[in-house]
């Protein structure tokens, strides 16, 4: 797993919150992260006292994790409907919950689960917190269109970078066989245009703004855990 910044005891308190609103029967998409996973680990505790729920996986990594916890799981074109889906975030903005993700490369599939769920709850720490989005944001692209991504998104103003693997020459490949171009824009004025930009270029599968989609966020610090809602 990459490493983030923030302190366990944060993302534990965060994870294990949005963990304490799923109930009997519900169907949850597990999100990817070090975040997450605590939400994860608190939801095989859960289902280990008799919780019955079925878990819906963003990545190869939740879904592992899942699996040693003992959560039933399905993938998502077997389940109708997702009622809430859990998960981490790189950058967050409160006042909107508009955020960035795709740290961990798992974006896509989030967002195929975000995009299912009747609720998305973010949980992170203190250090995902700013008053504009200006992290980098996750691209992940065709291998074949990777010359006209960058190109398009130089247009944009942005630097596209490819993400180079850790203990692997080359790329990072994601878990769907795709490249990664991670794209400098600073401060991003305007998210909701971006990613419509980036949304509409050849080549993209998916970028990592989500606009307009959180329904709770959870902050966890070592005191304890704030909660904001968004109507939506
Ligand atoms: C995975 O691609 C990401 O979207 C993660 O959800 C995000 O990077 C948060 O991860 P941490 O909770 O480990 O910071």
């Amino acid at each position: 797993m990459k490493t983030t910044g923030g302190s366990s005891s944060a993302k534990r308190r965060a994870g294990e919150a949005a963990a304490d609103r799923v109930s009997e029967g519900m169907v949850v998409g597990l999100g990817t992260g070090s975040t997450a996973a605590h939400a994860i680990r608190a939801l095989g505790a859960a289902v280990d006292d008799g919780l019955d729920i079925v878990g819906v996986p963003t990545s190869f990594a939740s879904r592992e994790l899942a699996i040693e916890q003992g959560i039933p799981l399905a993938d998502l074109d077997e389940v109708d409907r997702i009622d809430l889906a859990i998960d981490g975030a790189d950058q967050i903005v409160l006042e909107t919950g508009d955020c960035i993700k795709g740290g961990g490369a798992a974006h896509a599939r989030e967002k195929l689960v975000a995009a299912a769920a009747d609720e998305l709850h973010l949980v992170v720490d203190p250090t995902k917190l700013a008053d504009r989005l200006d992290h980098t944001v996750a691209v992940e692209i065709l291998p074949a269109g990777r010359t006209g991504v960058e190109r398009a998104v130089e247009a944009l103003g942005g630097e596209p970078s490819l993400r180079r693997a850790a203990n692997k020459d080359g790329p990072v490949v994601t878990d769907n066989g795709n490249l990664v171009v991670d794209c400098e824009f600073g401060v991003i004025d305007d998210p909701e245009a971006l990613a419509a930009s980036l949304s509409a270029i050849p080549g993209v599968v998916e970028h990592g703004l989500f606009v307009g989609r959180a329904s709770t966020v959870y902050v966890g610090s070592d005191e304890g855990v704030s909660v904001t809602e968004y109507e939506r």
